[in-house]
């Protein structure tokens, strides 16, 4: 209802100065709780897209039609996105809690002392360094102290620092997964790692190929790979440990991007649990929160932290520290905790509606992997050309990445969910059913 009533006002159907039935003849209306009627138009007025006035209840705000309105002198906008997006690893970004982040950002201003203002803390703010490795012990099973958390921009500049300590120490050959997210790569490339491709089967990471892959370190998303979405088996993740115990200053990089959002049982522990002195723990809020945040945490083997922040210092000196305080606070409230617990609802209802959707109007395709993420697999029938899909896609303003980037031909996509509402699933599903049999 939320979703519905702001993009009634962001689309001008509901005008600037409409006003909004009372939250009690709305949920009566729809048949839900006041509670929830309530939240939600609290939520929109902390938007800024409703204004509640004493005496004349809740109205569309003056300025909500014009504020997505292009402005004189405003930015060059951004292409759009597909109407259709199926965009792997993006959450749902009506969703992120804004109230609750303007909360915990109103109360880091007002609480910091002037000394927080100063340059940051290269390996992040002590508050937040403090909450997430209480966070990551309780959800995820990380062993870490708040010295051994560095905070990061992303996943991604976590890959990227870890790269630059691995280089420095001249051990920069890295094993990653064959297939893996491409950006990863040319960002541990840039960062002077040399990438080894080691391929996964349905039991993730082949250890067997990596023993004989004269690695340094490996990239692994042993909770749920990306992106076939296969989980890590139970002796792979011991056979990882032992190859990187076998010898000297080998480190496995944990990515746990999407660790907290499985929907078929409890999440499996993250492997640094196990060996934290072998590991190197990288986690983003850009699947529970929103990427455009770009705050992430590596949790380091006893030492590297150092290593790490000195890198950070030579990049750019540290994350923001408002934000960074923020996040602290909201860790530290229920508000993070609501989210992933709605997050998973919210995905598991639309994994289910997508998936139902691909049997009606895909038959023959198959979906694989985890009940888990934000994302799953399709394999098709039969391989369809690259090109003509693309196309045909773009005709229906739907935007799907196959599962194998840069080849003339494609047998598998990956279907990000999350952003989608259910009925938007099941028009983009059919949107996909007839480009397929155009580009057939
Ligand atoms: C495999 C994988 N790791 C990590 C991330 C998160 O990256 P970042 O924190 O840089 O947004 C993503 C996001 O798409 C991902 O797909």
């Amino acid at each position: 209802m939320e979703e519905a009533l702001r993009a009634a006002v962001r689309a001008g159907r509901l005008e600037p100065g409409d006003r909004l039935p009372s939250t009690r003849t709305l949920a009566r209306d729809l048949g839900v709780s006041r509670r929830l009627v309530v939240e939600a138009y609290a939520q929109l007025t902390s938007e800024g897209l409703l204004e509640a006035r004493q005496g004349s209840g809740t109205r569309v705000a003056a300025r909500s039609a014009a504020a997505d309105a292009p402005r004189r002198g405003a930015a060059p906008a951004r292409p759009a996105r597909p109407a259709y997006d199926f965009f792997p690893g993006v959450p749902d970004l009506t969703a992120f809690p804004r109230a609750a982040w303007q909360r915990a950002l109103r109360t880091a201003l007002s609480t910091a002392p002037a000394s927080a203002l100063h340059y940051p803390d290269p390996a992040g703010a002590p508050e937040l360094r403090a909450a997430l490795a209480a966070h990551l012990a309780r959800s995820r099973g990380v062993e870490t102290t708040p010295q051994d958390v560095v905070v990061t921009a992303g996943a991604r500049q976590a890959l990227q620092l870890l790269a630059r300590v691995l280089a420095r120490r001249g051990q920069a050959r890295v094993a990653v997964e064959d297939p893996t997210l491409p950006p990863h790569v040319h960002v541990l490339r840039a960062a002077g790692a040399r990438t080894i491709r080691v391929p996964v089967d349905a039991d993730g990471i082949d250890t067997a190929r990596l023993a004989g892959a004269a690695a340094d370190a490996v990239l692994v998303t042993p909770a749920h790979q990306f992106p076939l979405g296969v989980a890590l088996a139970p002796e792979r993740r011991t056979a990882l440990l032992e190859w990187a115990s076998a010898a000297p200053g080998r480190l496995v990089i944990e990515d746990d991007y999407d660790g907290e959002l499985r929907y078929d049982r409890r999440p499996v522990r993250a492997l640094q649990g196990r060996a934290p002195e072998l590991v190197a723990y990288v986690g983003s809020v850009s699947k529970a929160l929103a990427p455009a945040l770009r705050i992430g945490w590596i949790a380091a083997p006893p030492g590297l932290a150092a290593e790490l922040a000195r890198e950070r210092e030579l990049l750019d000196g540290g994350n923001p520290v408002l934000d960074q305080l923020a996040l602290a606070e909201l860790l530290g409230s229920a508000a993070y905790d609501r989210q992933i617990r709605l997050a998973r609802r919210r995905n598991r209802a639309r994994r289910d509606a997508l998936v139902a959707a691909l049997a009606t109007h895909v038959p023959g395709a198959r979906v694989t992997g985890l009940a888990a993420g934000l994302h799953v697999v399709v394999r098709l029938r039969r391989p369809v050309a690259a090109a003509p899909l693309a196309a045909a896609l773009a005709a229906r303003e739907v935007g799907v990445v196959p599962l194998l980037w840069e080849r003339e031909s494609t047998a598998a996509l990956v279907l990000g969910y999350a952003a989608l509402p259910e009925p938007a699933l099941a028009e983009g599903v059919r949107r996909l059913a007839a480009a397929l049999a155009e580009a057939a």
